[in-house]
C-alpha cells in the first residue's frame, strides 16, 4: 500500500470544489423533485400584538396558487424546544417579521406576488425595543450561553479597581450583526406517505432530523435529511429555522414537494442576528503594568421568544492574570427578533471590548501594548484555575511583532500623515475554545484497494469533507485518491453540527478511530478480502466529552495597519496580518482561508458592519446587502494569516483545534486600536464609520 505520511496539514484542494465550480453541487433548493412548488412567507408588520384576521382572497384567486397557511388552519405541529420553530400555530405576534402566513404556488415569482396580496389585521400592543444598561427589567441570568456561568467573581474587583495606581473605566458597543451567508436558509421538503424527506441548508443535519421527527411526531427513521452541500452559515443553520418547519408544512398540505428559499431581505428577523452587547470594563493595574482588577460587565438583548445570552463577558475569564476578577451578564428581553449563534458568539464582540480597553490601559500607562499583554500572561486560567493543556498566545504576539514590523512603531498617536491621510497601527489579541463533541463513523476497505468513509458531518464551504477524508488516509496510510467520503446525510452514522469550531475535531476523531479500527484489523487478515470488503465502526462518546482537567484554547494575535482620511473620515485597512496558535493545522489551504475569511468578517464588524432597529418599525432596516455592508474584495488588499504549529496532546488523536471562528475575535479591537493610534479619536462604539471618526 503506498504510504504518504505528507497528506495531514498538506494543502489539498477541496474535493468538492469542481462540483462547486461548475454549478453540479447541489444546494438545498436546487434538488430537482417532479412536480415541485414554492413558498413564500408573510412577515408580521407590527411589532407585538396578535394576529386578528387573515384574509387570503386575493392571494388565493391568482392563478397557481395552491395554498395559504395561516395561523389558524396551519397543520398543528408538537411544541418545539427552540420556541423560534413554533410557527403559524398561534395568532400571537412576539416581533416584527414573524412569519404570520405562508403562500405555496406553482412558482416562485407567483408565491411572492401572492404574499403581498395576503391582507393581514392585527391588535397591536405597545412595545419596547431599546437596549440600555440600566434597562429597568434587565437582569442576571444563572447562565449565559453553551451553559457558561453568567457570572464569575474572585477576590474583590471593586476595593482593587478603587486602589489601583493606573485605571481604565470605559463602555463600548457593539451593534446587532448579521450572518448573512451567501446560500439563504432553504428547505425543500417532501412526503412519500408518512416517510418525510428535506434537503436543508444545515450546519447539522443530525438536529434537523430530530426535530423534524419531534415537531412531526414521527420515528427518526422516517425522516431523511440531506445537506450535500450548504453555502455558509456563520452560526446561522446552527440550529433548525422556520424553513425547515414551514416547507415541511407546505408539503403536507399540499402533497407536493415545496421549496423555501427565504428571502434575504427576512433573514435579519428570522435566522437569528449577533445580540447588540453594551460593555463596561473597569481595569486597574500597578505601575509596572500588572493587573489588579478586571472587570468586565456585559448588558445584552433577548427576544420575548427565548433567552438567548451573548457570553461576551466569558473571554476575560481567559485572558490576563490577576488577583481580582469580575465577569458578569445581564439580559433584557424586548420586542425584537431573536438572537442567535454568529461566528464566535461571545468572544468576538467582547474580545473587541477587552481587547480595546486593554490598549486604553496601555497608553494610560505609556507601555507598549503588545508588553503590557505578555506582562500579564496568565500561568493557570484566570477564571477556573485550570492549567492550559497548551497556550502559546505570547509566541503569537511576538512572531507577529515581528512579521509586521512593531518594533519601529512610534507610539504617538497622530504623527503618521501621508497626504490627507493619518497612518497608525493596532494590535490585539484572540482567544478561542477548543472542543470536541461525540460522534461515530464508519470506515470500509473494499477489494479494489480503496476506502470509504462515512460520517453526517456537514461542510458548510469550509473544507471539511477534505480533511475528514485527510486524516482518513493518514490513519490509513493511504493516498488521499483512494479514500471516497461520504457527509451530509442522515442514512450516515451521526454526528454532531459543525458549531463551535469542533467540527474537525470531532468528526476527524471517529474518523480517526474508525481508520485506526480498520487497519488494525487489515493488517491481521489473511487472503483476499470479502466482495464487500472490510468494516470498521467508531463512536468516540464517554471520550471526546471526557472530562479533562485543562483549560484548552486556541489564542492568536492579531495587528492591523490603516489610513484614515481626514477629510472625510473614512477608514481603509491597509494591512491585517494574524498569527495563530490553534495546535495542528491539518490543512493549510483550507485553514488559511478560514483565519483570513474569518478575519475580513472582522474588518466588516470594525467598520462597516452593524444595523439598527428602527423605533418606529421595530425591525432591522439594514436588511440586505447593500444596506448591511460586508467587505468587498477592494477593502481588504493584505490579509495574512500565519501560525504556530503546537503539539498539544489533551485535544484529539489529530491534535488540532478549531480554526473556524478565532479569526474573528479580536480583529475589530486591532483595526479599532490602529485608528486611534492614527488619529488620536477612541471611538467606543461599532462600527467606526466616518461620521465617528470625524
Ligand atoms: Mo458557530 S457561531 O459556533 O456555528
Amino acid at each position: 500500500m503506498p504510504h504518504t505520511d505528507t497528506v495531514l496539514g498538506a494543502p489539498a484542494e477541496r474535493l468538492e470544489g469542481r462540483q462547486k465550480v461548475t454549478g453540479a453541487a447541489r444546494y438545498a433548493a436546487e434538488h430537482p423533485q417532479p412536480g415541485r412548488a414554492h413558498a413564500w412567507p408573510v412577515p408580521a408588520a407590527v411589532v407585538r400584538g396578535r394576529v386578528t384576521e387573515v384574509d387570503s382572497s386575493a392571494a388565493r384567486a391568482l392563478p397557481g396558487v395552491l395554498a395559504v397557511l395561516t395561523p389558524g388552519d396551519a397543520p398543528r405541529v408538537a411544541e418545539p424546544e427552540d420556541a423560534t420553530l413554533a410557527v403559524l400555530q398561534d395568532p400571537r405576534v412576539p416581533h416584527r417579521g414573524w412569519c404570520v402566513a405562508l403562500v405555496v404556488a406553482e412558482t416562485l415569482e407567483t408565491a411572492r406576488a401572492a404574499a403581498h396580496l395576503v391582507r393581514v389585521r392585527y391588535d397591536s400592543e405597545p412595545y419596547d425595543i431599546e437596549l440600555s444598561a440600566d434597562h429597568p427589567r434587565a437582569y442576571e441570568p444563572e447562565e449565559a450561553n453553551a451553559g457558561l456561568p453568567g457570572r464569575v467573581e474572585h477576590g474583590d474587583p471593586e476595593g482593587a479597581f478603587a486602589a489601583a495606581a493606573t485605571r481604565v473605566d470605559v463602555a463600548y458597543r457593539v451593534p446587532p450583526l448579521h450572518n448573512h451567508p451567501m446560500e439563504p436558509h432553504a428547505t425543500t421538503a417532501r412526503w412519500d406517505d408518512d416517510r418525510l424527506t428535506v434537503y436543508t441548508s444545515s450546519q447539522g443535519g443530525t438536529t434537523a432530523r430530530a426535530v423534524l421527527a419531534q415537531m412531526f411526531e414521527l420515528p427518526e427513521d422516517k425522516v431523511t435529511v440531506v445537506s450535500e452541500h450548504v453555502g455558509g452559515g456563520f452560526g446561522s443553520k446552527g440550529t433548525p429555522r422556520p424553513d425547515l418547519i414551514l416547507a415541511a408544512m407546505a408539503a403536507l398540505r399540499t402533497a407536493r414537494p415545496v421549496t423555501l428559499a427565504y428571502p434575504r431581505r427576512q433573514l435579519p428577523t428570522t435566522v437569528g442576528h449577533r445580540a447588540p452587547t453594551l460593555h463596561r470594563l473597569r481595569l486597574g493595574a500597578d505601575p509596572d503594568g500588572r493587573l489588579t482588577a478586571l472587570v468586565h460587565e456585559v448588558t445584552t438583548q433577548t427576544s420575548r421568544v427565548k433567552e438567548f445570552v451573548e457570553q461576551a463577558a466569558v473571554p476575560a475569564r481567559v485572558m490576563y492574570a490577576t488577583p481580582n476578577l469580575r465577569t458578569l451578564h445581564r439580559v433584557v428581553a424586548l420586542d425584537v427578533p431573536s438572537p442567535s449563534w454568529m461566528r464566535a458568539p461571545g468572544e468576538s464582540p467582547g474580545m473587541y471590548a477587552l481587547e480595546s480597553a486593554m490598549d486604553e490601559l496601555a497608553e494610560a500607562l505609556g507601555m507598549d501594548p503588545v508588553r503590557l499583554r505578555i506582562r500579564n500572561e496568565p500561568e493557570h486560567e484566570p477564571g477556573t484555575g485550570m492549567p492550559f493543556s497548551s497556550r502559546h498566545l505570547v509566541q503569537c504576539l511576538r512572531e507577529g511583532a515581528r512579521r509586521f514590523g512593531w518594533e519601529d512603531r512610534d507610539p504617538r498617536p497622530g504623527t503618521r500623515r501621508e497626504g490627507p491621510w493619518l497612518l497608525g497601527t493596532g494590535v490585539a489579541a484572540a482567544t478561542y475554545p477548543a472542543s470536541a463533541v461525540p460522534a461515530t463513523a464508519t470506515a470500509r476497505a473494499l477489494p479494489d484497494g480503496t476506502f470509504e468513509v462515512r460520517i453526517n458531518a456537514t461542510d458548510i464551504g469550509t473544507g471539511a469533507r477534505t480533511v475528514l477524508a485527510q486524516i482518513a488516509a493518514d490513519t490509513l496510510a493511504t493516498t488521499l485518491d483512494r479514500v471516497r467520503i461520504e457527509i451530509g446525510h442522515s442514512d450516515l452514522p451521526p454526528a454532531w453540527l459543525a458549531g463551535g469550531s469542533t467540527g474537525t475535531a470531532s468528526w476527524g476523531w471517529a474518523v480517526h478511530d474508525a481508520c485506526a479500527d480498520l487497519a488494525a484489523r487489515l493488517a491481521a487478515e489473511e487472503g483476499p478480502l470479502p466482495p464487500d470488503g472490510l468494516e470498521a465502526h467508531a463512536d468516540t462518546a464517554g471520550r471526546a466529552d471526557a472530562e479533562v482537567p485543562y483549560a484548552r484554547h486556541a489564542f492568536g494575535a492579531h495587528f492591523a495597519e490603516v489610513a484614515v482620511d481626514t477629510v472625510t473620515g473614512e477608514t481603509r485597512v491597509r494591512r491585517l496580518l494574524g498569527v495563530f496558535a490553534a495546535g495542528h493545522i491539518l490543512n493549510s489551504r483550507t485553514a488559511r482561508s478560514q483565519f483570513t475569511g474569518a478575519m475580513i468578517m472582522g474588518l466588516g464588524m470594525a467598520l462597516t458592519e452593524g444595523s439598527t432597529l428602527d423605533p418606529a418599525f421595530g425591525d432591522f432596516p439594514e436588511c440586505d446587502l447593500a444596506s448591511y455592508h460586508v467587505p468587498a474584495n477592494a477593502d481588504v488588499p493584505a490579509v495574512e494569516a500565519h501560525w504556530i504549529d503546537e503539539d498539544d496532546t489533551h485535544l484529539n488523536p489529530m491534535g488540532s483545534k478549531g480554526v473556524g471562528e478565532i479569526g474573528i475575535v479580536g480583529t475589530a479591537a486591532a483595526i479599532g486600536n490602529a485608528v486611534h493610534h492614527a488619529t488620536g479619536v477612541r471611538c467606543r462604539e461599532l462600527p467606526l464609520t466616518p461620521d465617528r471618526i470625524l
